[in-house]
């Protein structure tokens, strides 16, 4: 489990953001939440980036529980969250390539080991030709590509993103999912914000509805390709076994039908038979 929810609960002042929610988050499942504006989407995220603390209730972030984590241990939680919000935070005095770096040189990592790193993300989020650019140089797709690319820098084993497609065109946004769904695919667990009704109709993932803070709906766990593939296999063995019954069912019922008939056909020949054998003594007497 990467992240799990029991009891949650967050208020501000008066507003109750999140009520008594409890759900999990299995590693490698792509998960939607929605719902409208104010419902308490980021701050389920926030929650789990521990920027929020809740007021009541546990939260394990991959089986740790949040409320033990000190701040001076947060750093290291979030070295393990790649973030992609909606507020970009690209710096915009750093080409794309230094905009990348910046996760790796947090991390402390040899400068040596950086240009293969970032190479290898930039082509993921399909940027390898703009390394060199600035952010003023880039569309919003190509902007919110970096954003991606510096969450995935980090190798997190979760990446919790909030509108990330907000301001980008139907396009751009399906680009930008696509690449998400890859970085799923790779193995990374993602956790995403969205109220946008059309990418979660095009992308069918497991769903948590909130409303008012509290949770509405959960879609379920969404199997993974594979597993589908396995599944559907399944179903098509059980639909031929069962054509296979339904096929030797109708032979039985047909094979029944025919003694039927040939039973009436022989009581009709005996009938017919007796029948005439009295119309001979018949004709005889005469
Ligand atoms: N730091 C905060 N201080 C005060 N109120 C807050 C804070 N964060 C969230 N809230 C309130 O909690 C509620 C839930 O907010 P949240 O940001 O989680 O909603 P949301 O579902 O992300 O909405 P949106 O789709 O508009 O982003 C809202 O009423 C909001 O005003
Ligand atoms: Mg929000």
């Amino acid at each position: 489990m990467v992240v799990s929810f029991k009891s949650v609960s967050k208020s501000f002042g008066d507003i109750e953001a999140l009520k008594n929610a409890s759900f999990e988050v299995k590693k490698g499942e792509f998960l939607f939440i929605t719902g409208p504006s104010g419902a308490g989407k980021t701050t389920v995220l926030k929650l789990i980036l521990k920027e929020y603390l809740p007021d009541s209730g546990e939260i394990l972030f991959n089986g740790k529980d949040l409320s033990e984590v000190a701040s001076k241990e947060l750093p290291f939680l979030r070295q393990k969250i790649g973030v992609v919000f909606q507020d970009m935070k690209v710096l915009p005095e750093r080409t794309v390539r230094e905009n990348v770096e910046v996760g790796l040189a947090v991390l402390g990592v040899y400068e040596d080991e950086w240009k293969e790193r970032v190479d290898q993300v930039l082509k993921l989020v399909g940027l390898e030709k703009r390394a060199d650019q600035f952010p003023s140089q880039l569309s919003g797709g190509e902007l919110q590509r970096v954003s991606l690319a510096r969450a995935l820098i980090i190798d997190p084993i979760i990446i919790l993103a909030d509108e990330p497609t907000g301001n980008l065109d139907w396009e751009t946004t399906k680009a930008i999912m696509k690449i998400f769904e890859k970085v799923n695919q790779n193995g990374k667990t993602v956790i995403m914000a969205t109220h946008n009704k059309m990418i979660i109709d095009d992308f069918s993932k497991r769903k948590i509805e909130l409303k008012n803070g509290e949770i509405v709906k959960d879609g379920g766990l969404k199997l993974s390709p594979k597993k589908m593939e396995e599944k559907e296999s399944e179903k098509e063995t059980e639909k031929e076994s069962e054509k296979e019954t339904k096929e030797n069912i109708n032979k039985e019922n047909k094979k029944k039908k025919d003694e039927e008939k040939k039973e009436i056909k022989d009581e009709e020949a005996i009938k017919e038979a007796k029948f005439e054998e009295k119309m001979k003594v018949k004709v005889e007497e005469v």
